[in-house]
């Protein structure tokens, strides 16, 4: 495969897995991600205390875990001690805080690609950019797509591109800031995803035509995803990806 070339992207992305369908960031939600039929995953990637790579979308355990404080105060035997799927509801407690080595098995064994999205803790982040990409270049298996590696964070995926500049690249955005381009060529970045909210017709229509497929998250309506994807926006990330996928012709899967 040349350098950084972009896989064929799906038209929907699950949202931290099946955000909707089961507790973000675990593996509950890989698998409810499969069932309703998404053929890649999003989801959001930090460092343990230990240095170790986990599925965590905030920089504490407060909200979506058992547990209290910074997550990267824990190593990761601590954190895996943690019950991360109670606070969703019943019938997912037990879930853990998953490492990206076990995600990256469960995701050959289901089939599933995945836009990892680098989320570093306060001031980890050329040390997040650098783990993570030893960890893909370690563990992706050839049978997935090239992953989709994305962040908000322009110094972790700089760390990124030394380490491994061979995965495509994606910088995140919540309003497309007017030097969008500049930041995205400057890291070699060949996506751009934002906030639906906060895109213009205008703005998409630039980025396109400038040939940077656009992923708008976090779309849950079916009727923003038909008018997103009449805007050109190649992919919606959503955290229902049964409603979308309800509303979409198979071909376009
Ligand atoms: O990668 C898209 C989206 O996940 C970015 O925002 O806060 O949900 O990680 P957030
Ligand atoms: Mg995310």
């Amino acid at each position: 495969m040349p350098v950084n070339a972009l896989p064929p992207l799906p038209r929907l992305i699950g949202h931290r897995g099946a955000a909707s369908l089961a507790p973000e960031n675990t593996l509950a939600g890989f698998r409810k991600a499969a069932e309703a039929g998404a053929r890649w995953v999003e989801f959001d990637v930090r460092l343990a205390g230990d240095g170790r790579c986990i599925l965590l979308h905030d920089d504490t355990l407060d909200r979506t875990t058992s547990g209290r404080g910074r997550a990267d105060l824990l190593g990761f035997e601590e954190l895996r001690r943690l019950d991360a799927g109670a606070w969703f509801g019943p019938g997912f407690d037990g879930e853990r805080i998953p490492s990206l080595e076990e995600a990256i098995e469960l995701l050959a064994e289901l089939g599933l690609g995945a836009n990892v999205e680098v989320k570093p803790g306060p001031g980890a982040e050329a040390a997040t950019g650098k783990a993570v990409a030893e960890v893909l270049r370690a563990r992706w298996p050839k049978s997935l797509p090239t992953p989709l590696v994305s962040s908000f964070k322009e110094a972790a995926l700089a760390a990124f591109r030394e380490a491994a500049p061979e995965f495509p690249r994606g910088l995140l955005f919540s309003a497309v800031p007017p030097d969008w381009r500049a930041r995205a060529e400057s890291l070699g970045c060949v996506t751009i995803h934002c906030n639906h909210n906060r895109l213009t017709r205008t703005q998409a229509r630039e980025i396109i035509e400038a040939g940077f497929p656009i992923l708008a998250y976090t779309v849950n309506d079916p009727a923003r995803a038909e008018e997103l994807w009449d805007w050109g926006v190649a992919t919606m990330i959503t955290d229902c990806p049964d409603r979308l996928l309800a509303v979409m012709p198979t071909a376009l899967t």
